[in-house]
């Protein structure tokens, strides 16, 4: 019952891969982030030196030069750096001066049409307009008189050179590059290890559930060898029990307990003696009684199990009926666990239609009569008409299987649902 390396596999990645992406995008919005906030840093660096060098030169005092040397000293400035186009504002915020150069009409149009923000005494106020592939910082610097006094306002369209455009655009990608390619080698040999630890712990828990399903057969077996030739019988009323059961929608938590209990049903009955368990012909009240008790040891040989501890509700209630004249507790109707009404049906129909060494087989349509006939009575109305439909096919499928084939198909039942509630 060995679980497959690629089973493994896709368990592990069903888990590690969206993590890692999850992971991915936040270290990679985290470092986009940081990048860009460095480099408009970098770049709004450039252009404050560019309003340091016009407050420098003039400041404040350009207001006091004549209207020609006004336009001198904007033309220089605007020939010397990196702007594309200056303004100058008075202290009331109107526009007193404008100059633009290699700057297209749209660019104007789109730096004029941008918010301007005014800023305090002593402040500068950047913004990063994107055109083309071209990045532009629009600067605008209060000038300042003495004692802070706002005398008006400077403010410029600063070309951030191409050249540090691109390397600006190559660092983020570095960064981010940089940032997936740790994340893949780091997820790859946390891969690594994981797997092998699931594989060692999966390896542990298959060969646990191998030996529980060993311990299941020689405790069956050990007592369907003492009143029968085989213990066909017990994979039988298995696979008729899980049968039901998928076609009642039964849970798969459910199905392990349902699966030993059913294997394990008479397994009290390694208490009863031969001269009992084996008698020809009809018992007594007194070994009916003894007969009975297998149910109770049944209960307390599977109690020292917890593995097999579920298998209890259908060993210790088989024999209850519907209607209330059953043993051991004449548990009438819902009383009875539904796993011990679902799995007496299937009892009855098996022993009526197999071969015992003390009786025939009967055949399949004499055994429905019958069956119909206890509805309500010994069985479950309800769980005995679900039966009834998947009866044909599954008399079909396993009546007449050998023992092979019919512990195949348990041990792919046992493994399935042992997966399934892992
Ligand atoms: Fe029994």
């Amino acid at each position: 019952m060995k679980i497959s390396k690629w089973n493994v596999h896709r368990i592990i990645l069903a888990r590690i891969v969206p993590a890692w992406i999850l992971l991915s995008i936040f270290f990679g919005v985290f470092t986009y982030g940081t990048e860009t906030a460095r480099i408009n840093k970098f770049v709004f660096g450039l252009a404050s030196d560019a309003v340091g060098d016009f407050n420098k030169e003039v400041g404040v005092e350009f207001y006091t030069l004549s209207f020609d040397r006004q336009e001198e000293v904007l033309q220089s400035i605007l020939h010397k750096g990196q702007f594309v186009g200056i303004s100058v504002y008075d202290k009331n915020r109107v526009l007193k001066s404008e100059h633009w150069s290699r700057a297209d009409k749209n660019l104007i149009n789109k730096i004029k049409n941008s918010n301007r923000y005014f800023p305090m005494a002593g402040e500068h106020h950047h913004e990063i307009i994107k055109y083309g592939d071209d990045l532009y910082v629009m600067a605008m610097a209060s000038l300042q008189y003495n004692k802070g006094n706002i005398g008006g306002y400077f403010e410029g369209a600063y070309k951030v050179p191409s050249l540090a455009v691109y390397e600006m655009n190559d660092r983020i990608y570095e960064s981010l590059a940089a940032v997936i390619v740790a994340l893949f080698v780091s997820g790859l040999i946390f891969y690594s290890i994981v797997f092998s630890l699931y594989k060692k712990a999966s390896s542990l828990s298959s060969d646990l559930l191998e030996s529980n399903f060993d311990l299941m057969e020689v405790l069956g077996s050990a007592i369907a060898k003492r009143d029968s030739d085989t213990d066909a019988h017990n994979y039988r009323v298995t696979l008729y029990s899980v049968m039901l059961a998928e076609s009642l929608h039964v849970k798969e938590s459910e199905m392990i307990s349902l699966i030993s209990g059913s294997f394990l049903h008479d397994v009290g009955k390694i208490g009863i003696p031969d001269a009992i368990l084996l008698k020809p012909g009809k018992l007594t009240i007194d070994e009916f009684e003894v007969m009975k008790s297998h149910v109770h040891i049944g209960q307390h040989i599977l109690e020292k199990s917890k593995w097999l501890k579920g298998a209890q509700e259908i060993v210790s209630c088989h024999h209850e009926r519907f209607d209330g004249k059953g043993y051991p507790n004449g548990l009438q109707g819902e009383y009875i666990p539904f796993k011990a009404r679902l799995f007496s049906i299937v009892d009855v129909f098996d022993a009526l239609t197999s071969v015992r060494p003390y009786k025939n087989e009967m055949s399949y349509a004499d055994a429905v009569k019958i069956m119909l006939e206890e509805g309500g009575k010994s069985f479950d109305g309800l769980i005995l008409a679900k039966f009834l439909e998947i009866a044909p096919e599954a008399y079909a499928k396993i009546n007449k299987a050998s023992v092979d084939i019919l512990r195949g198909k348990l041990e792919s039942k046992l493994r399935f649902y042992a997966a399934s509630t892992d």
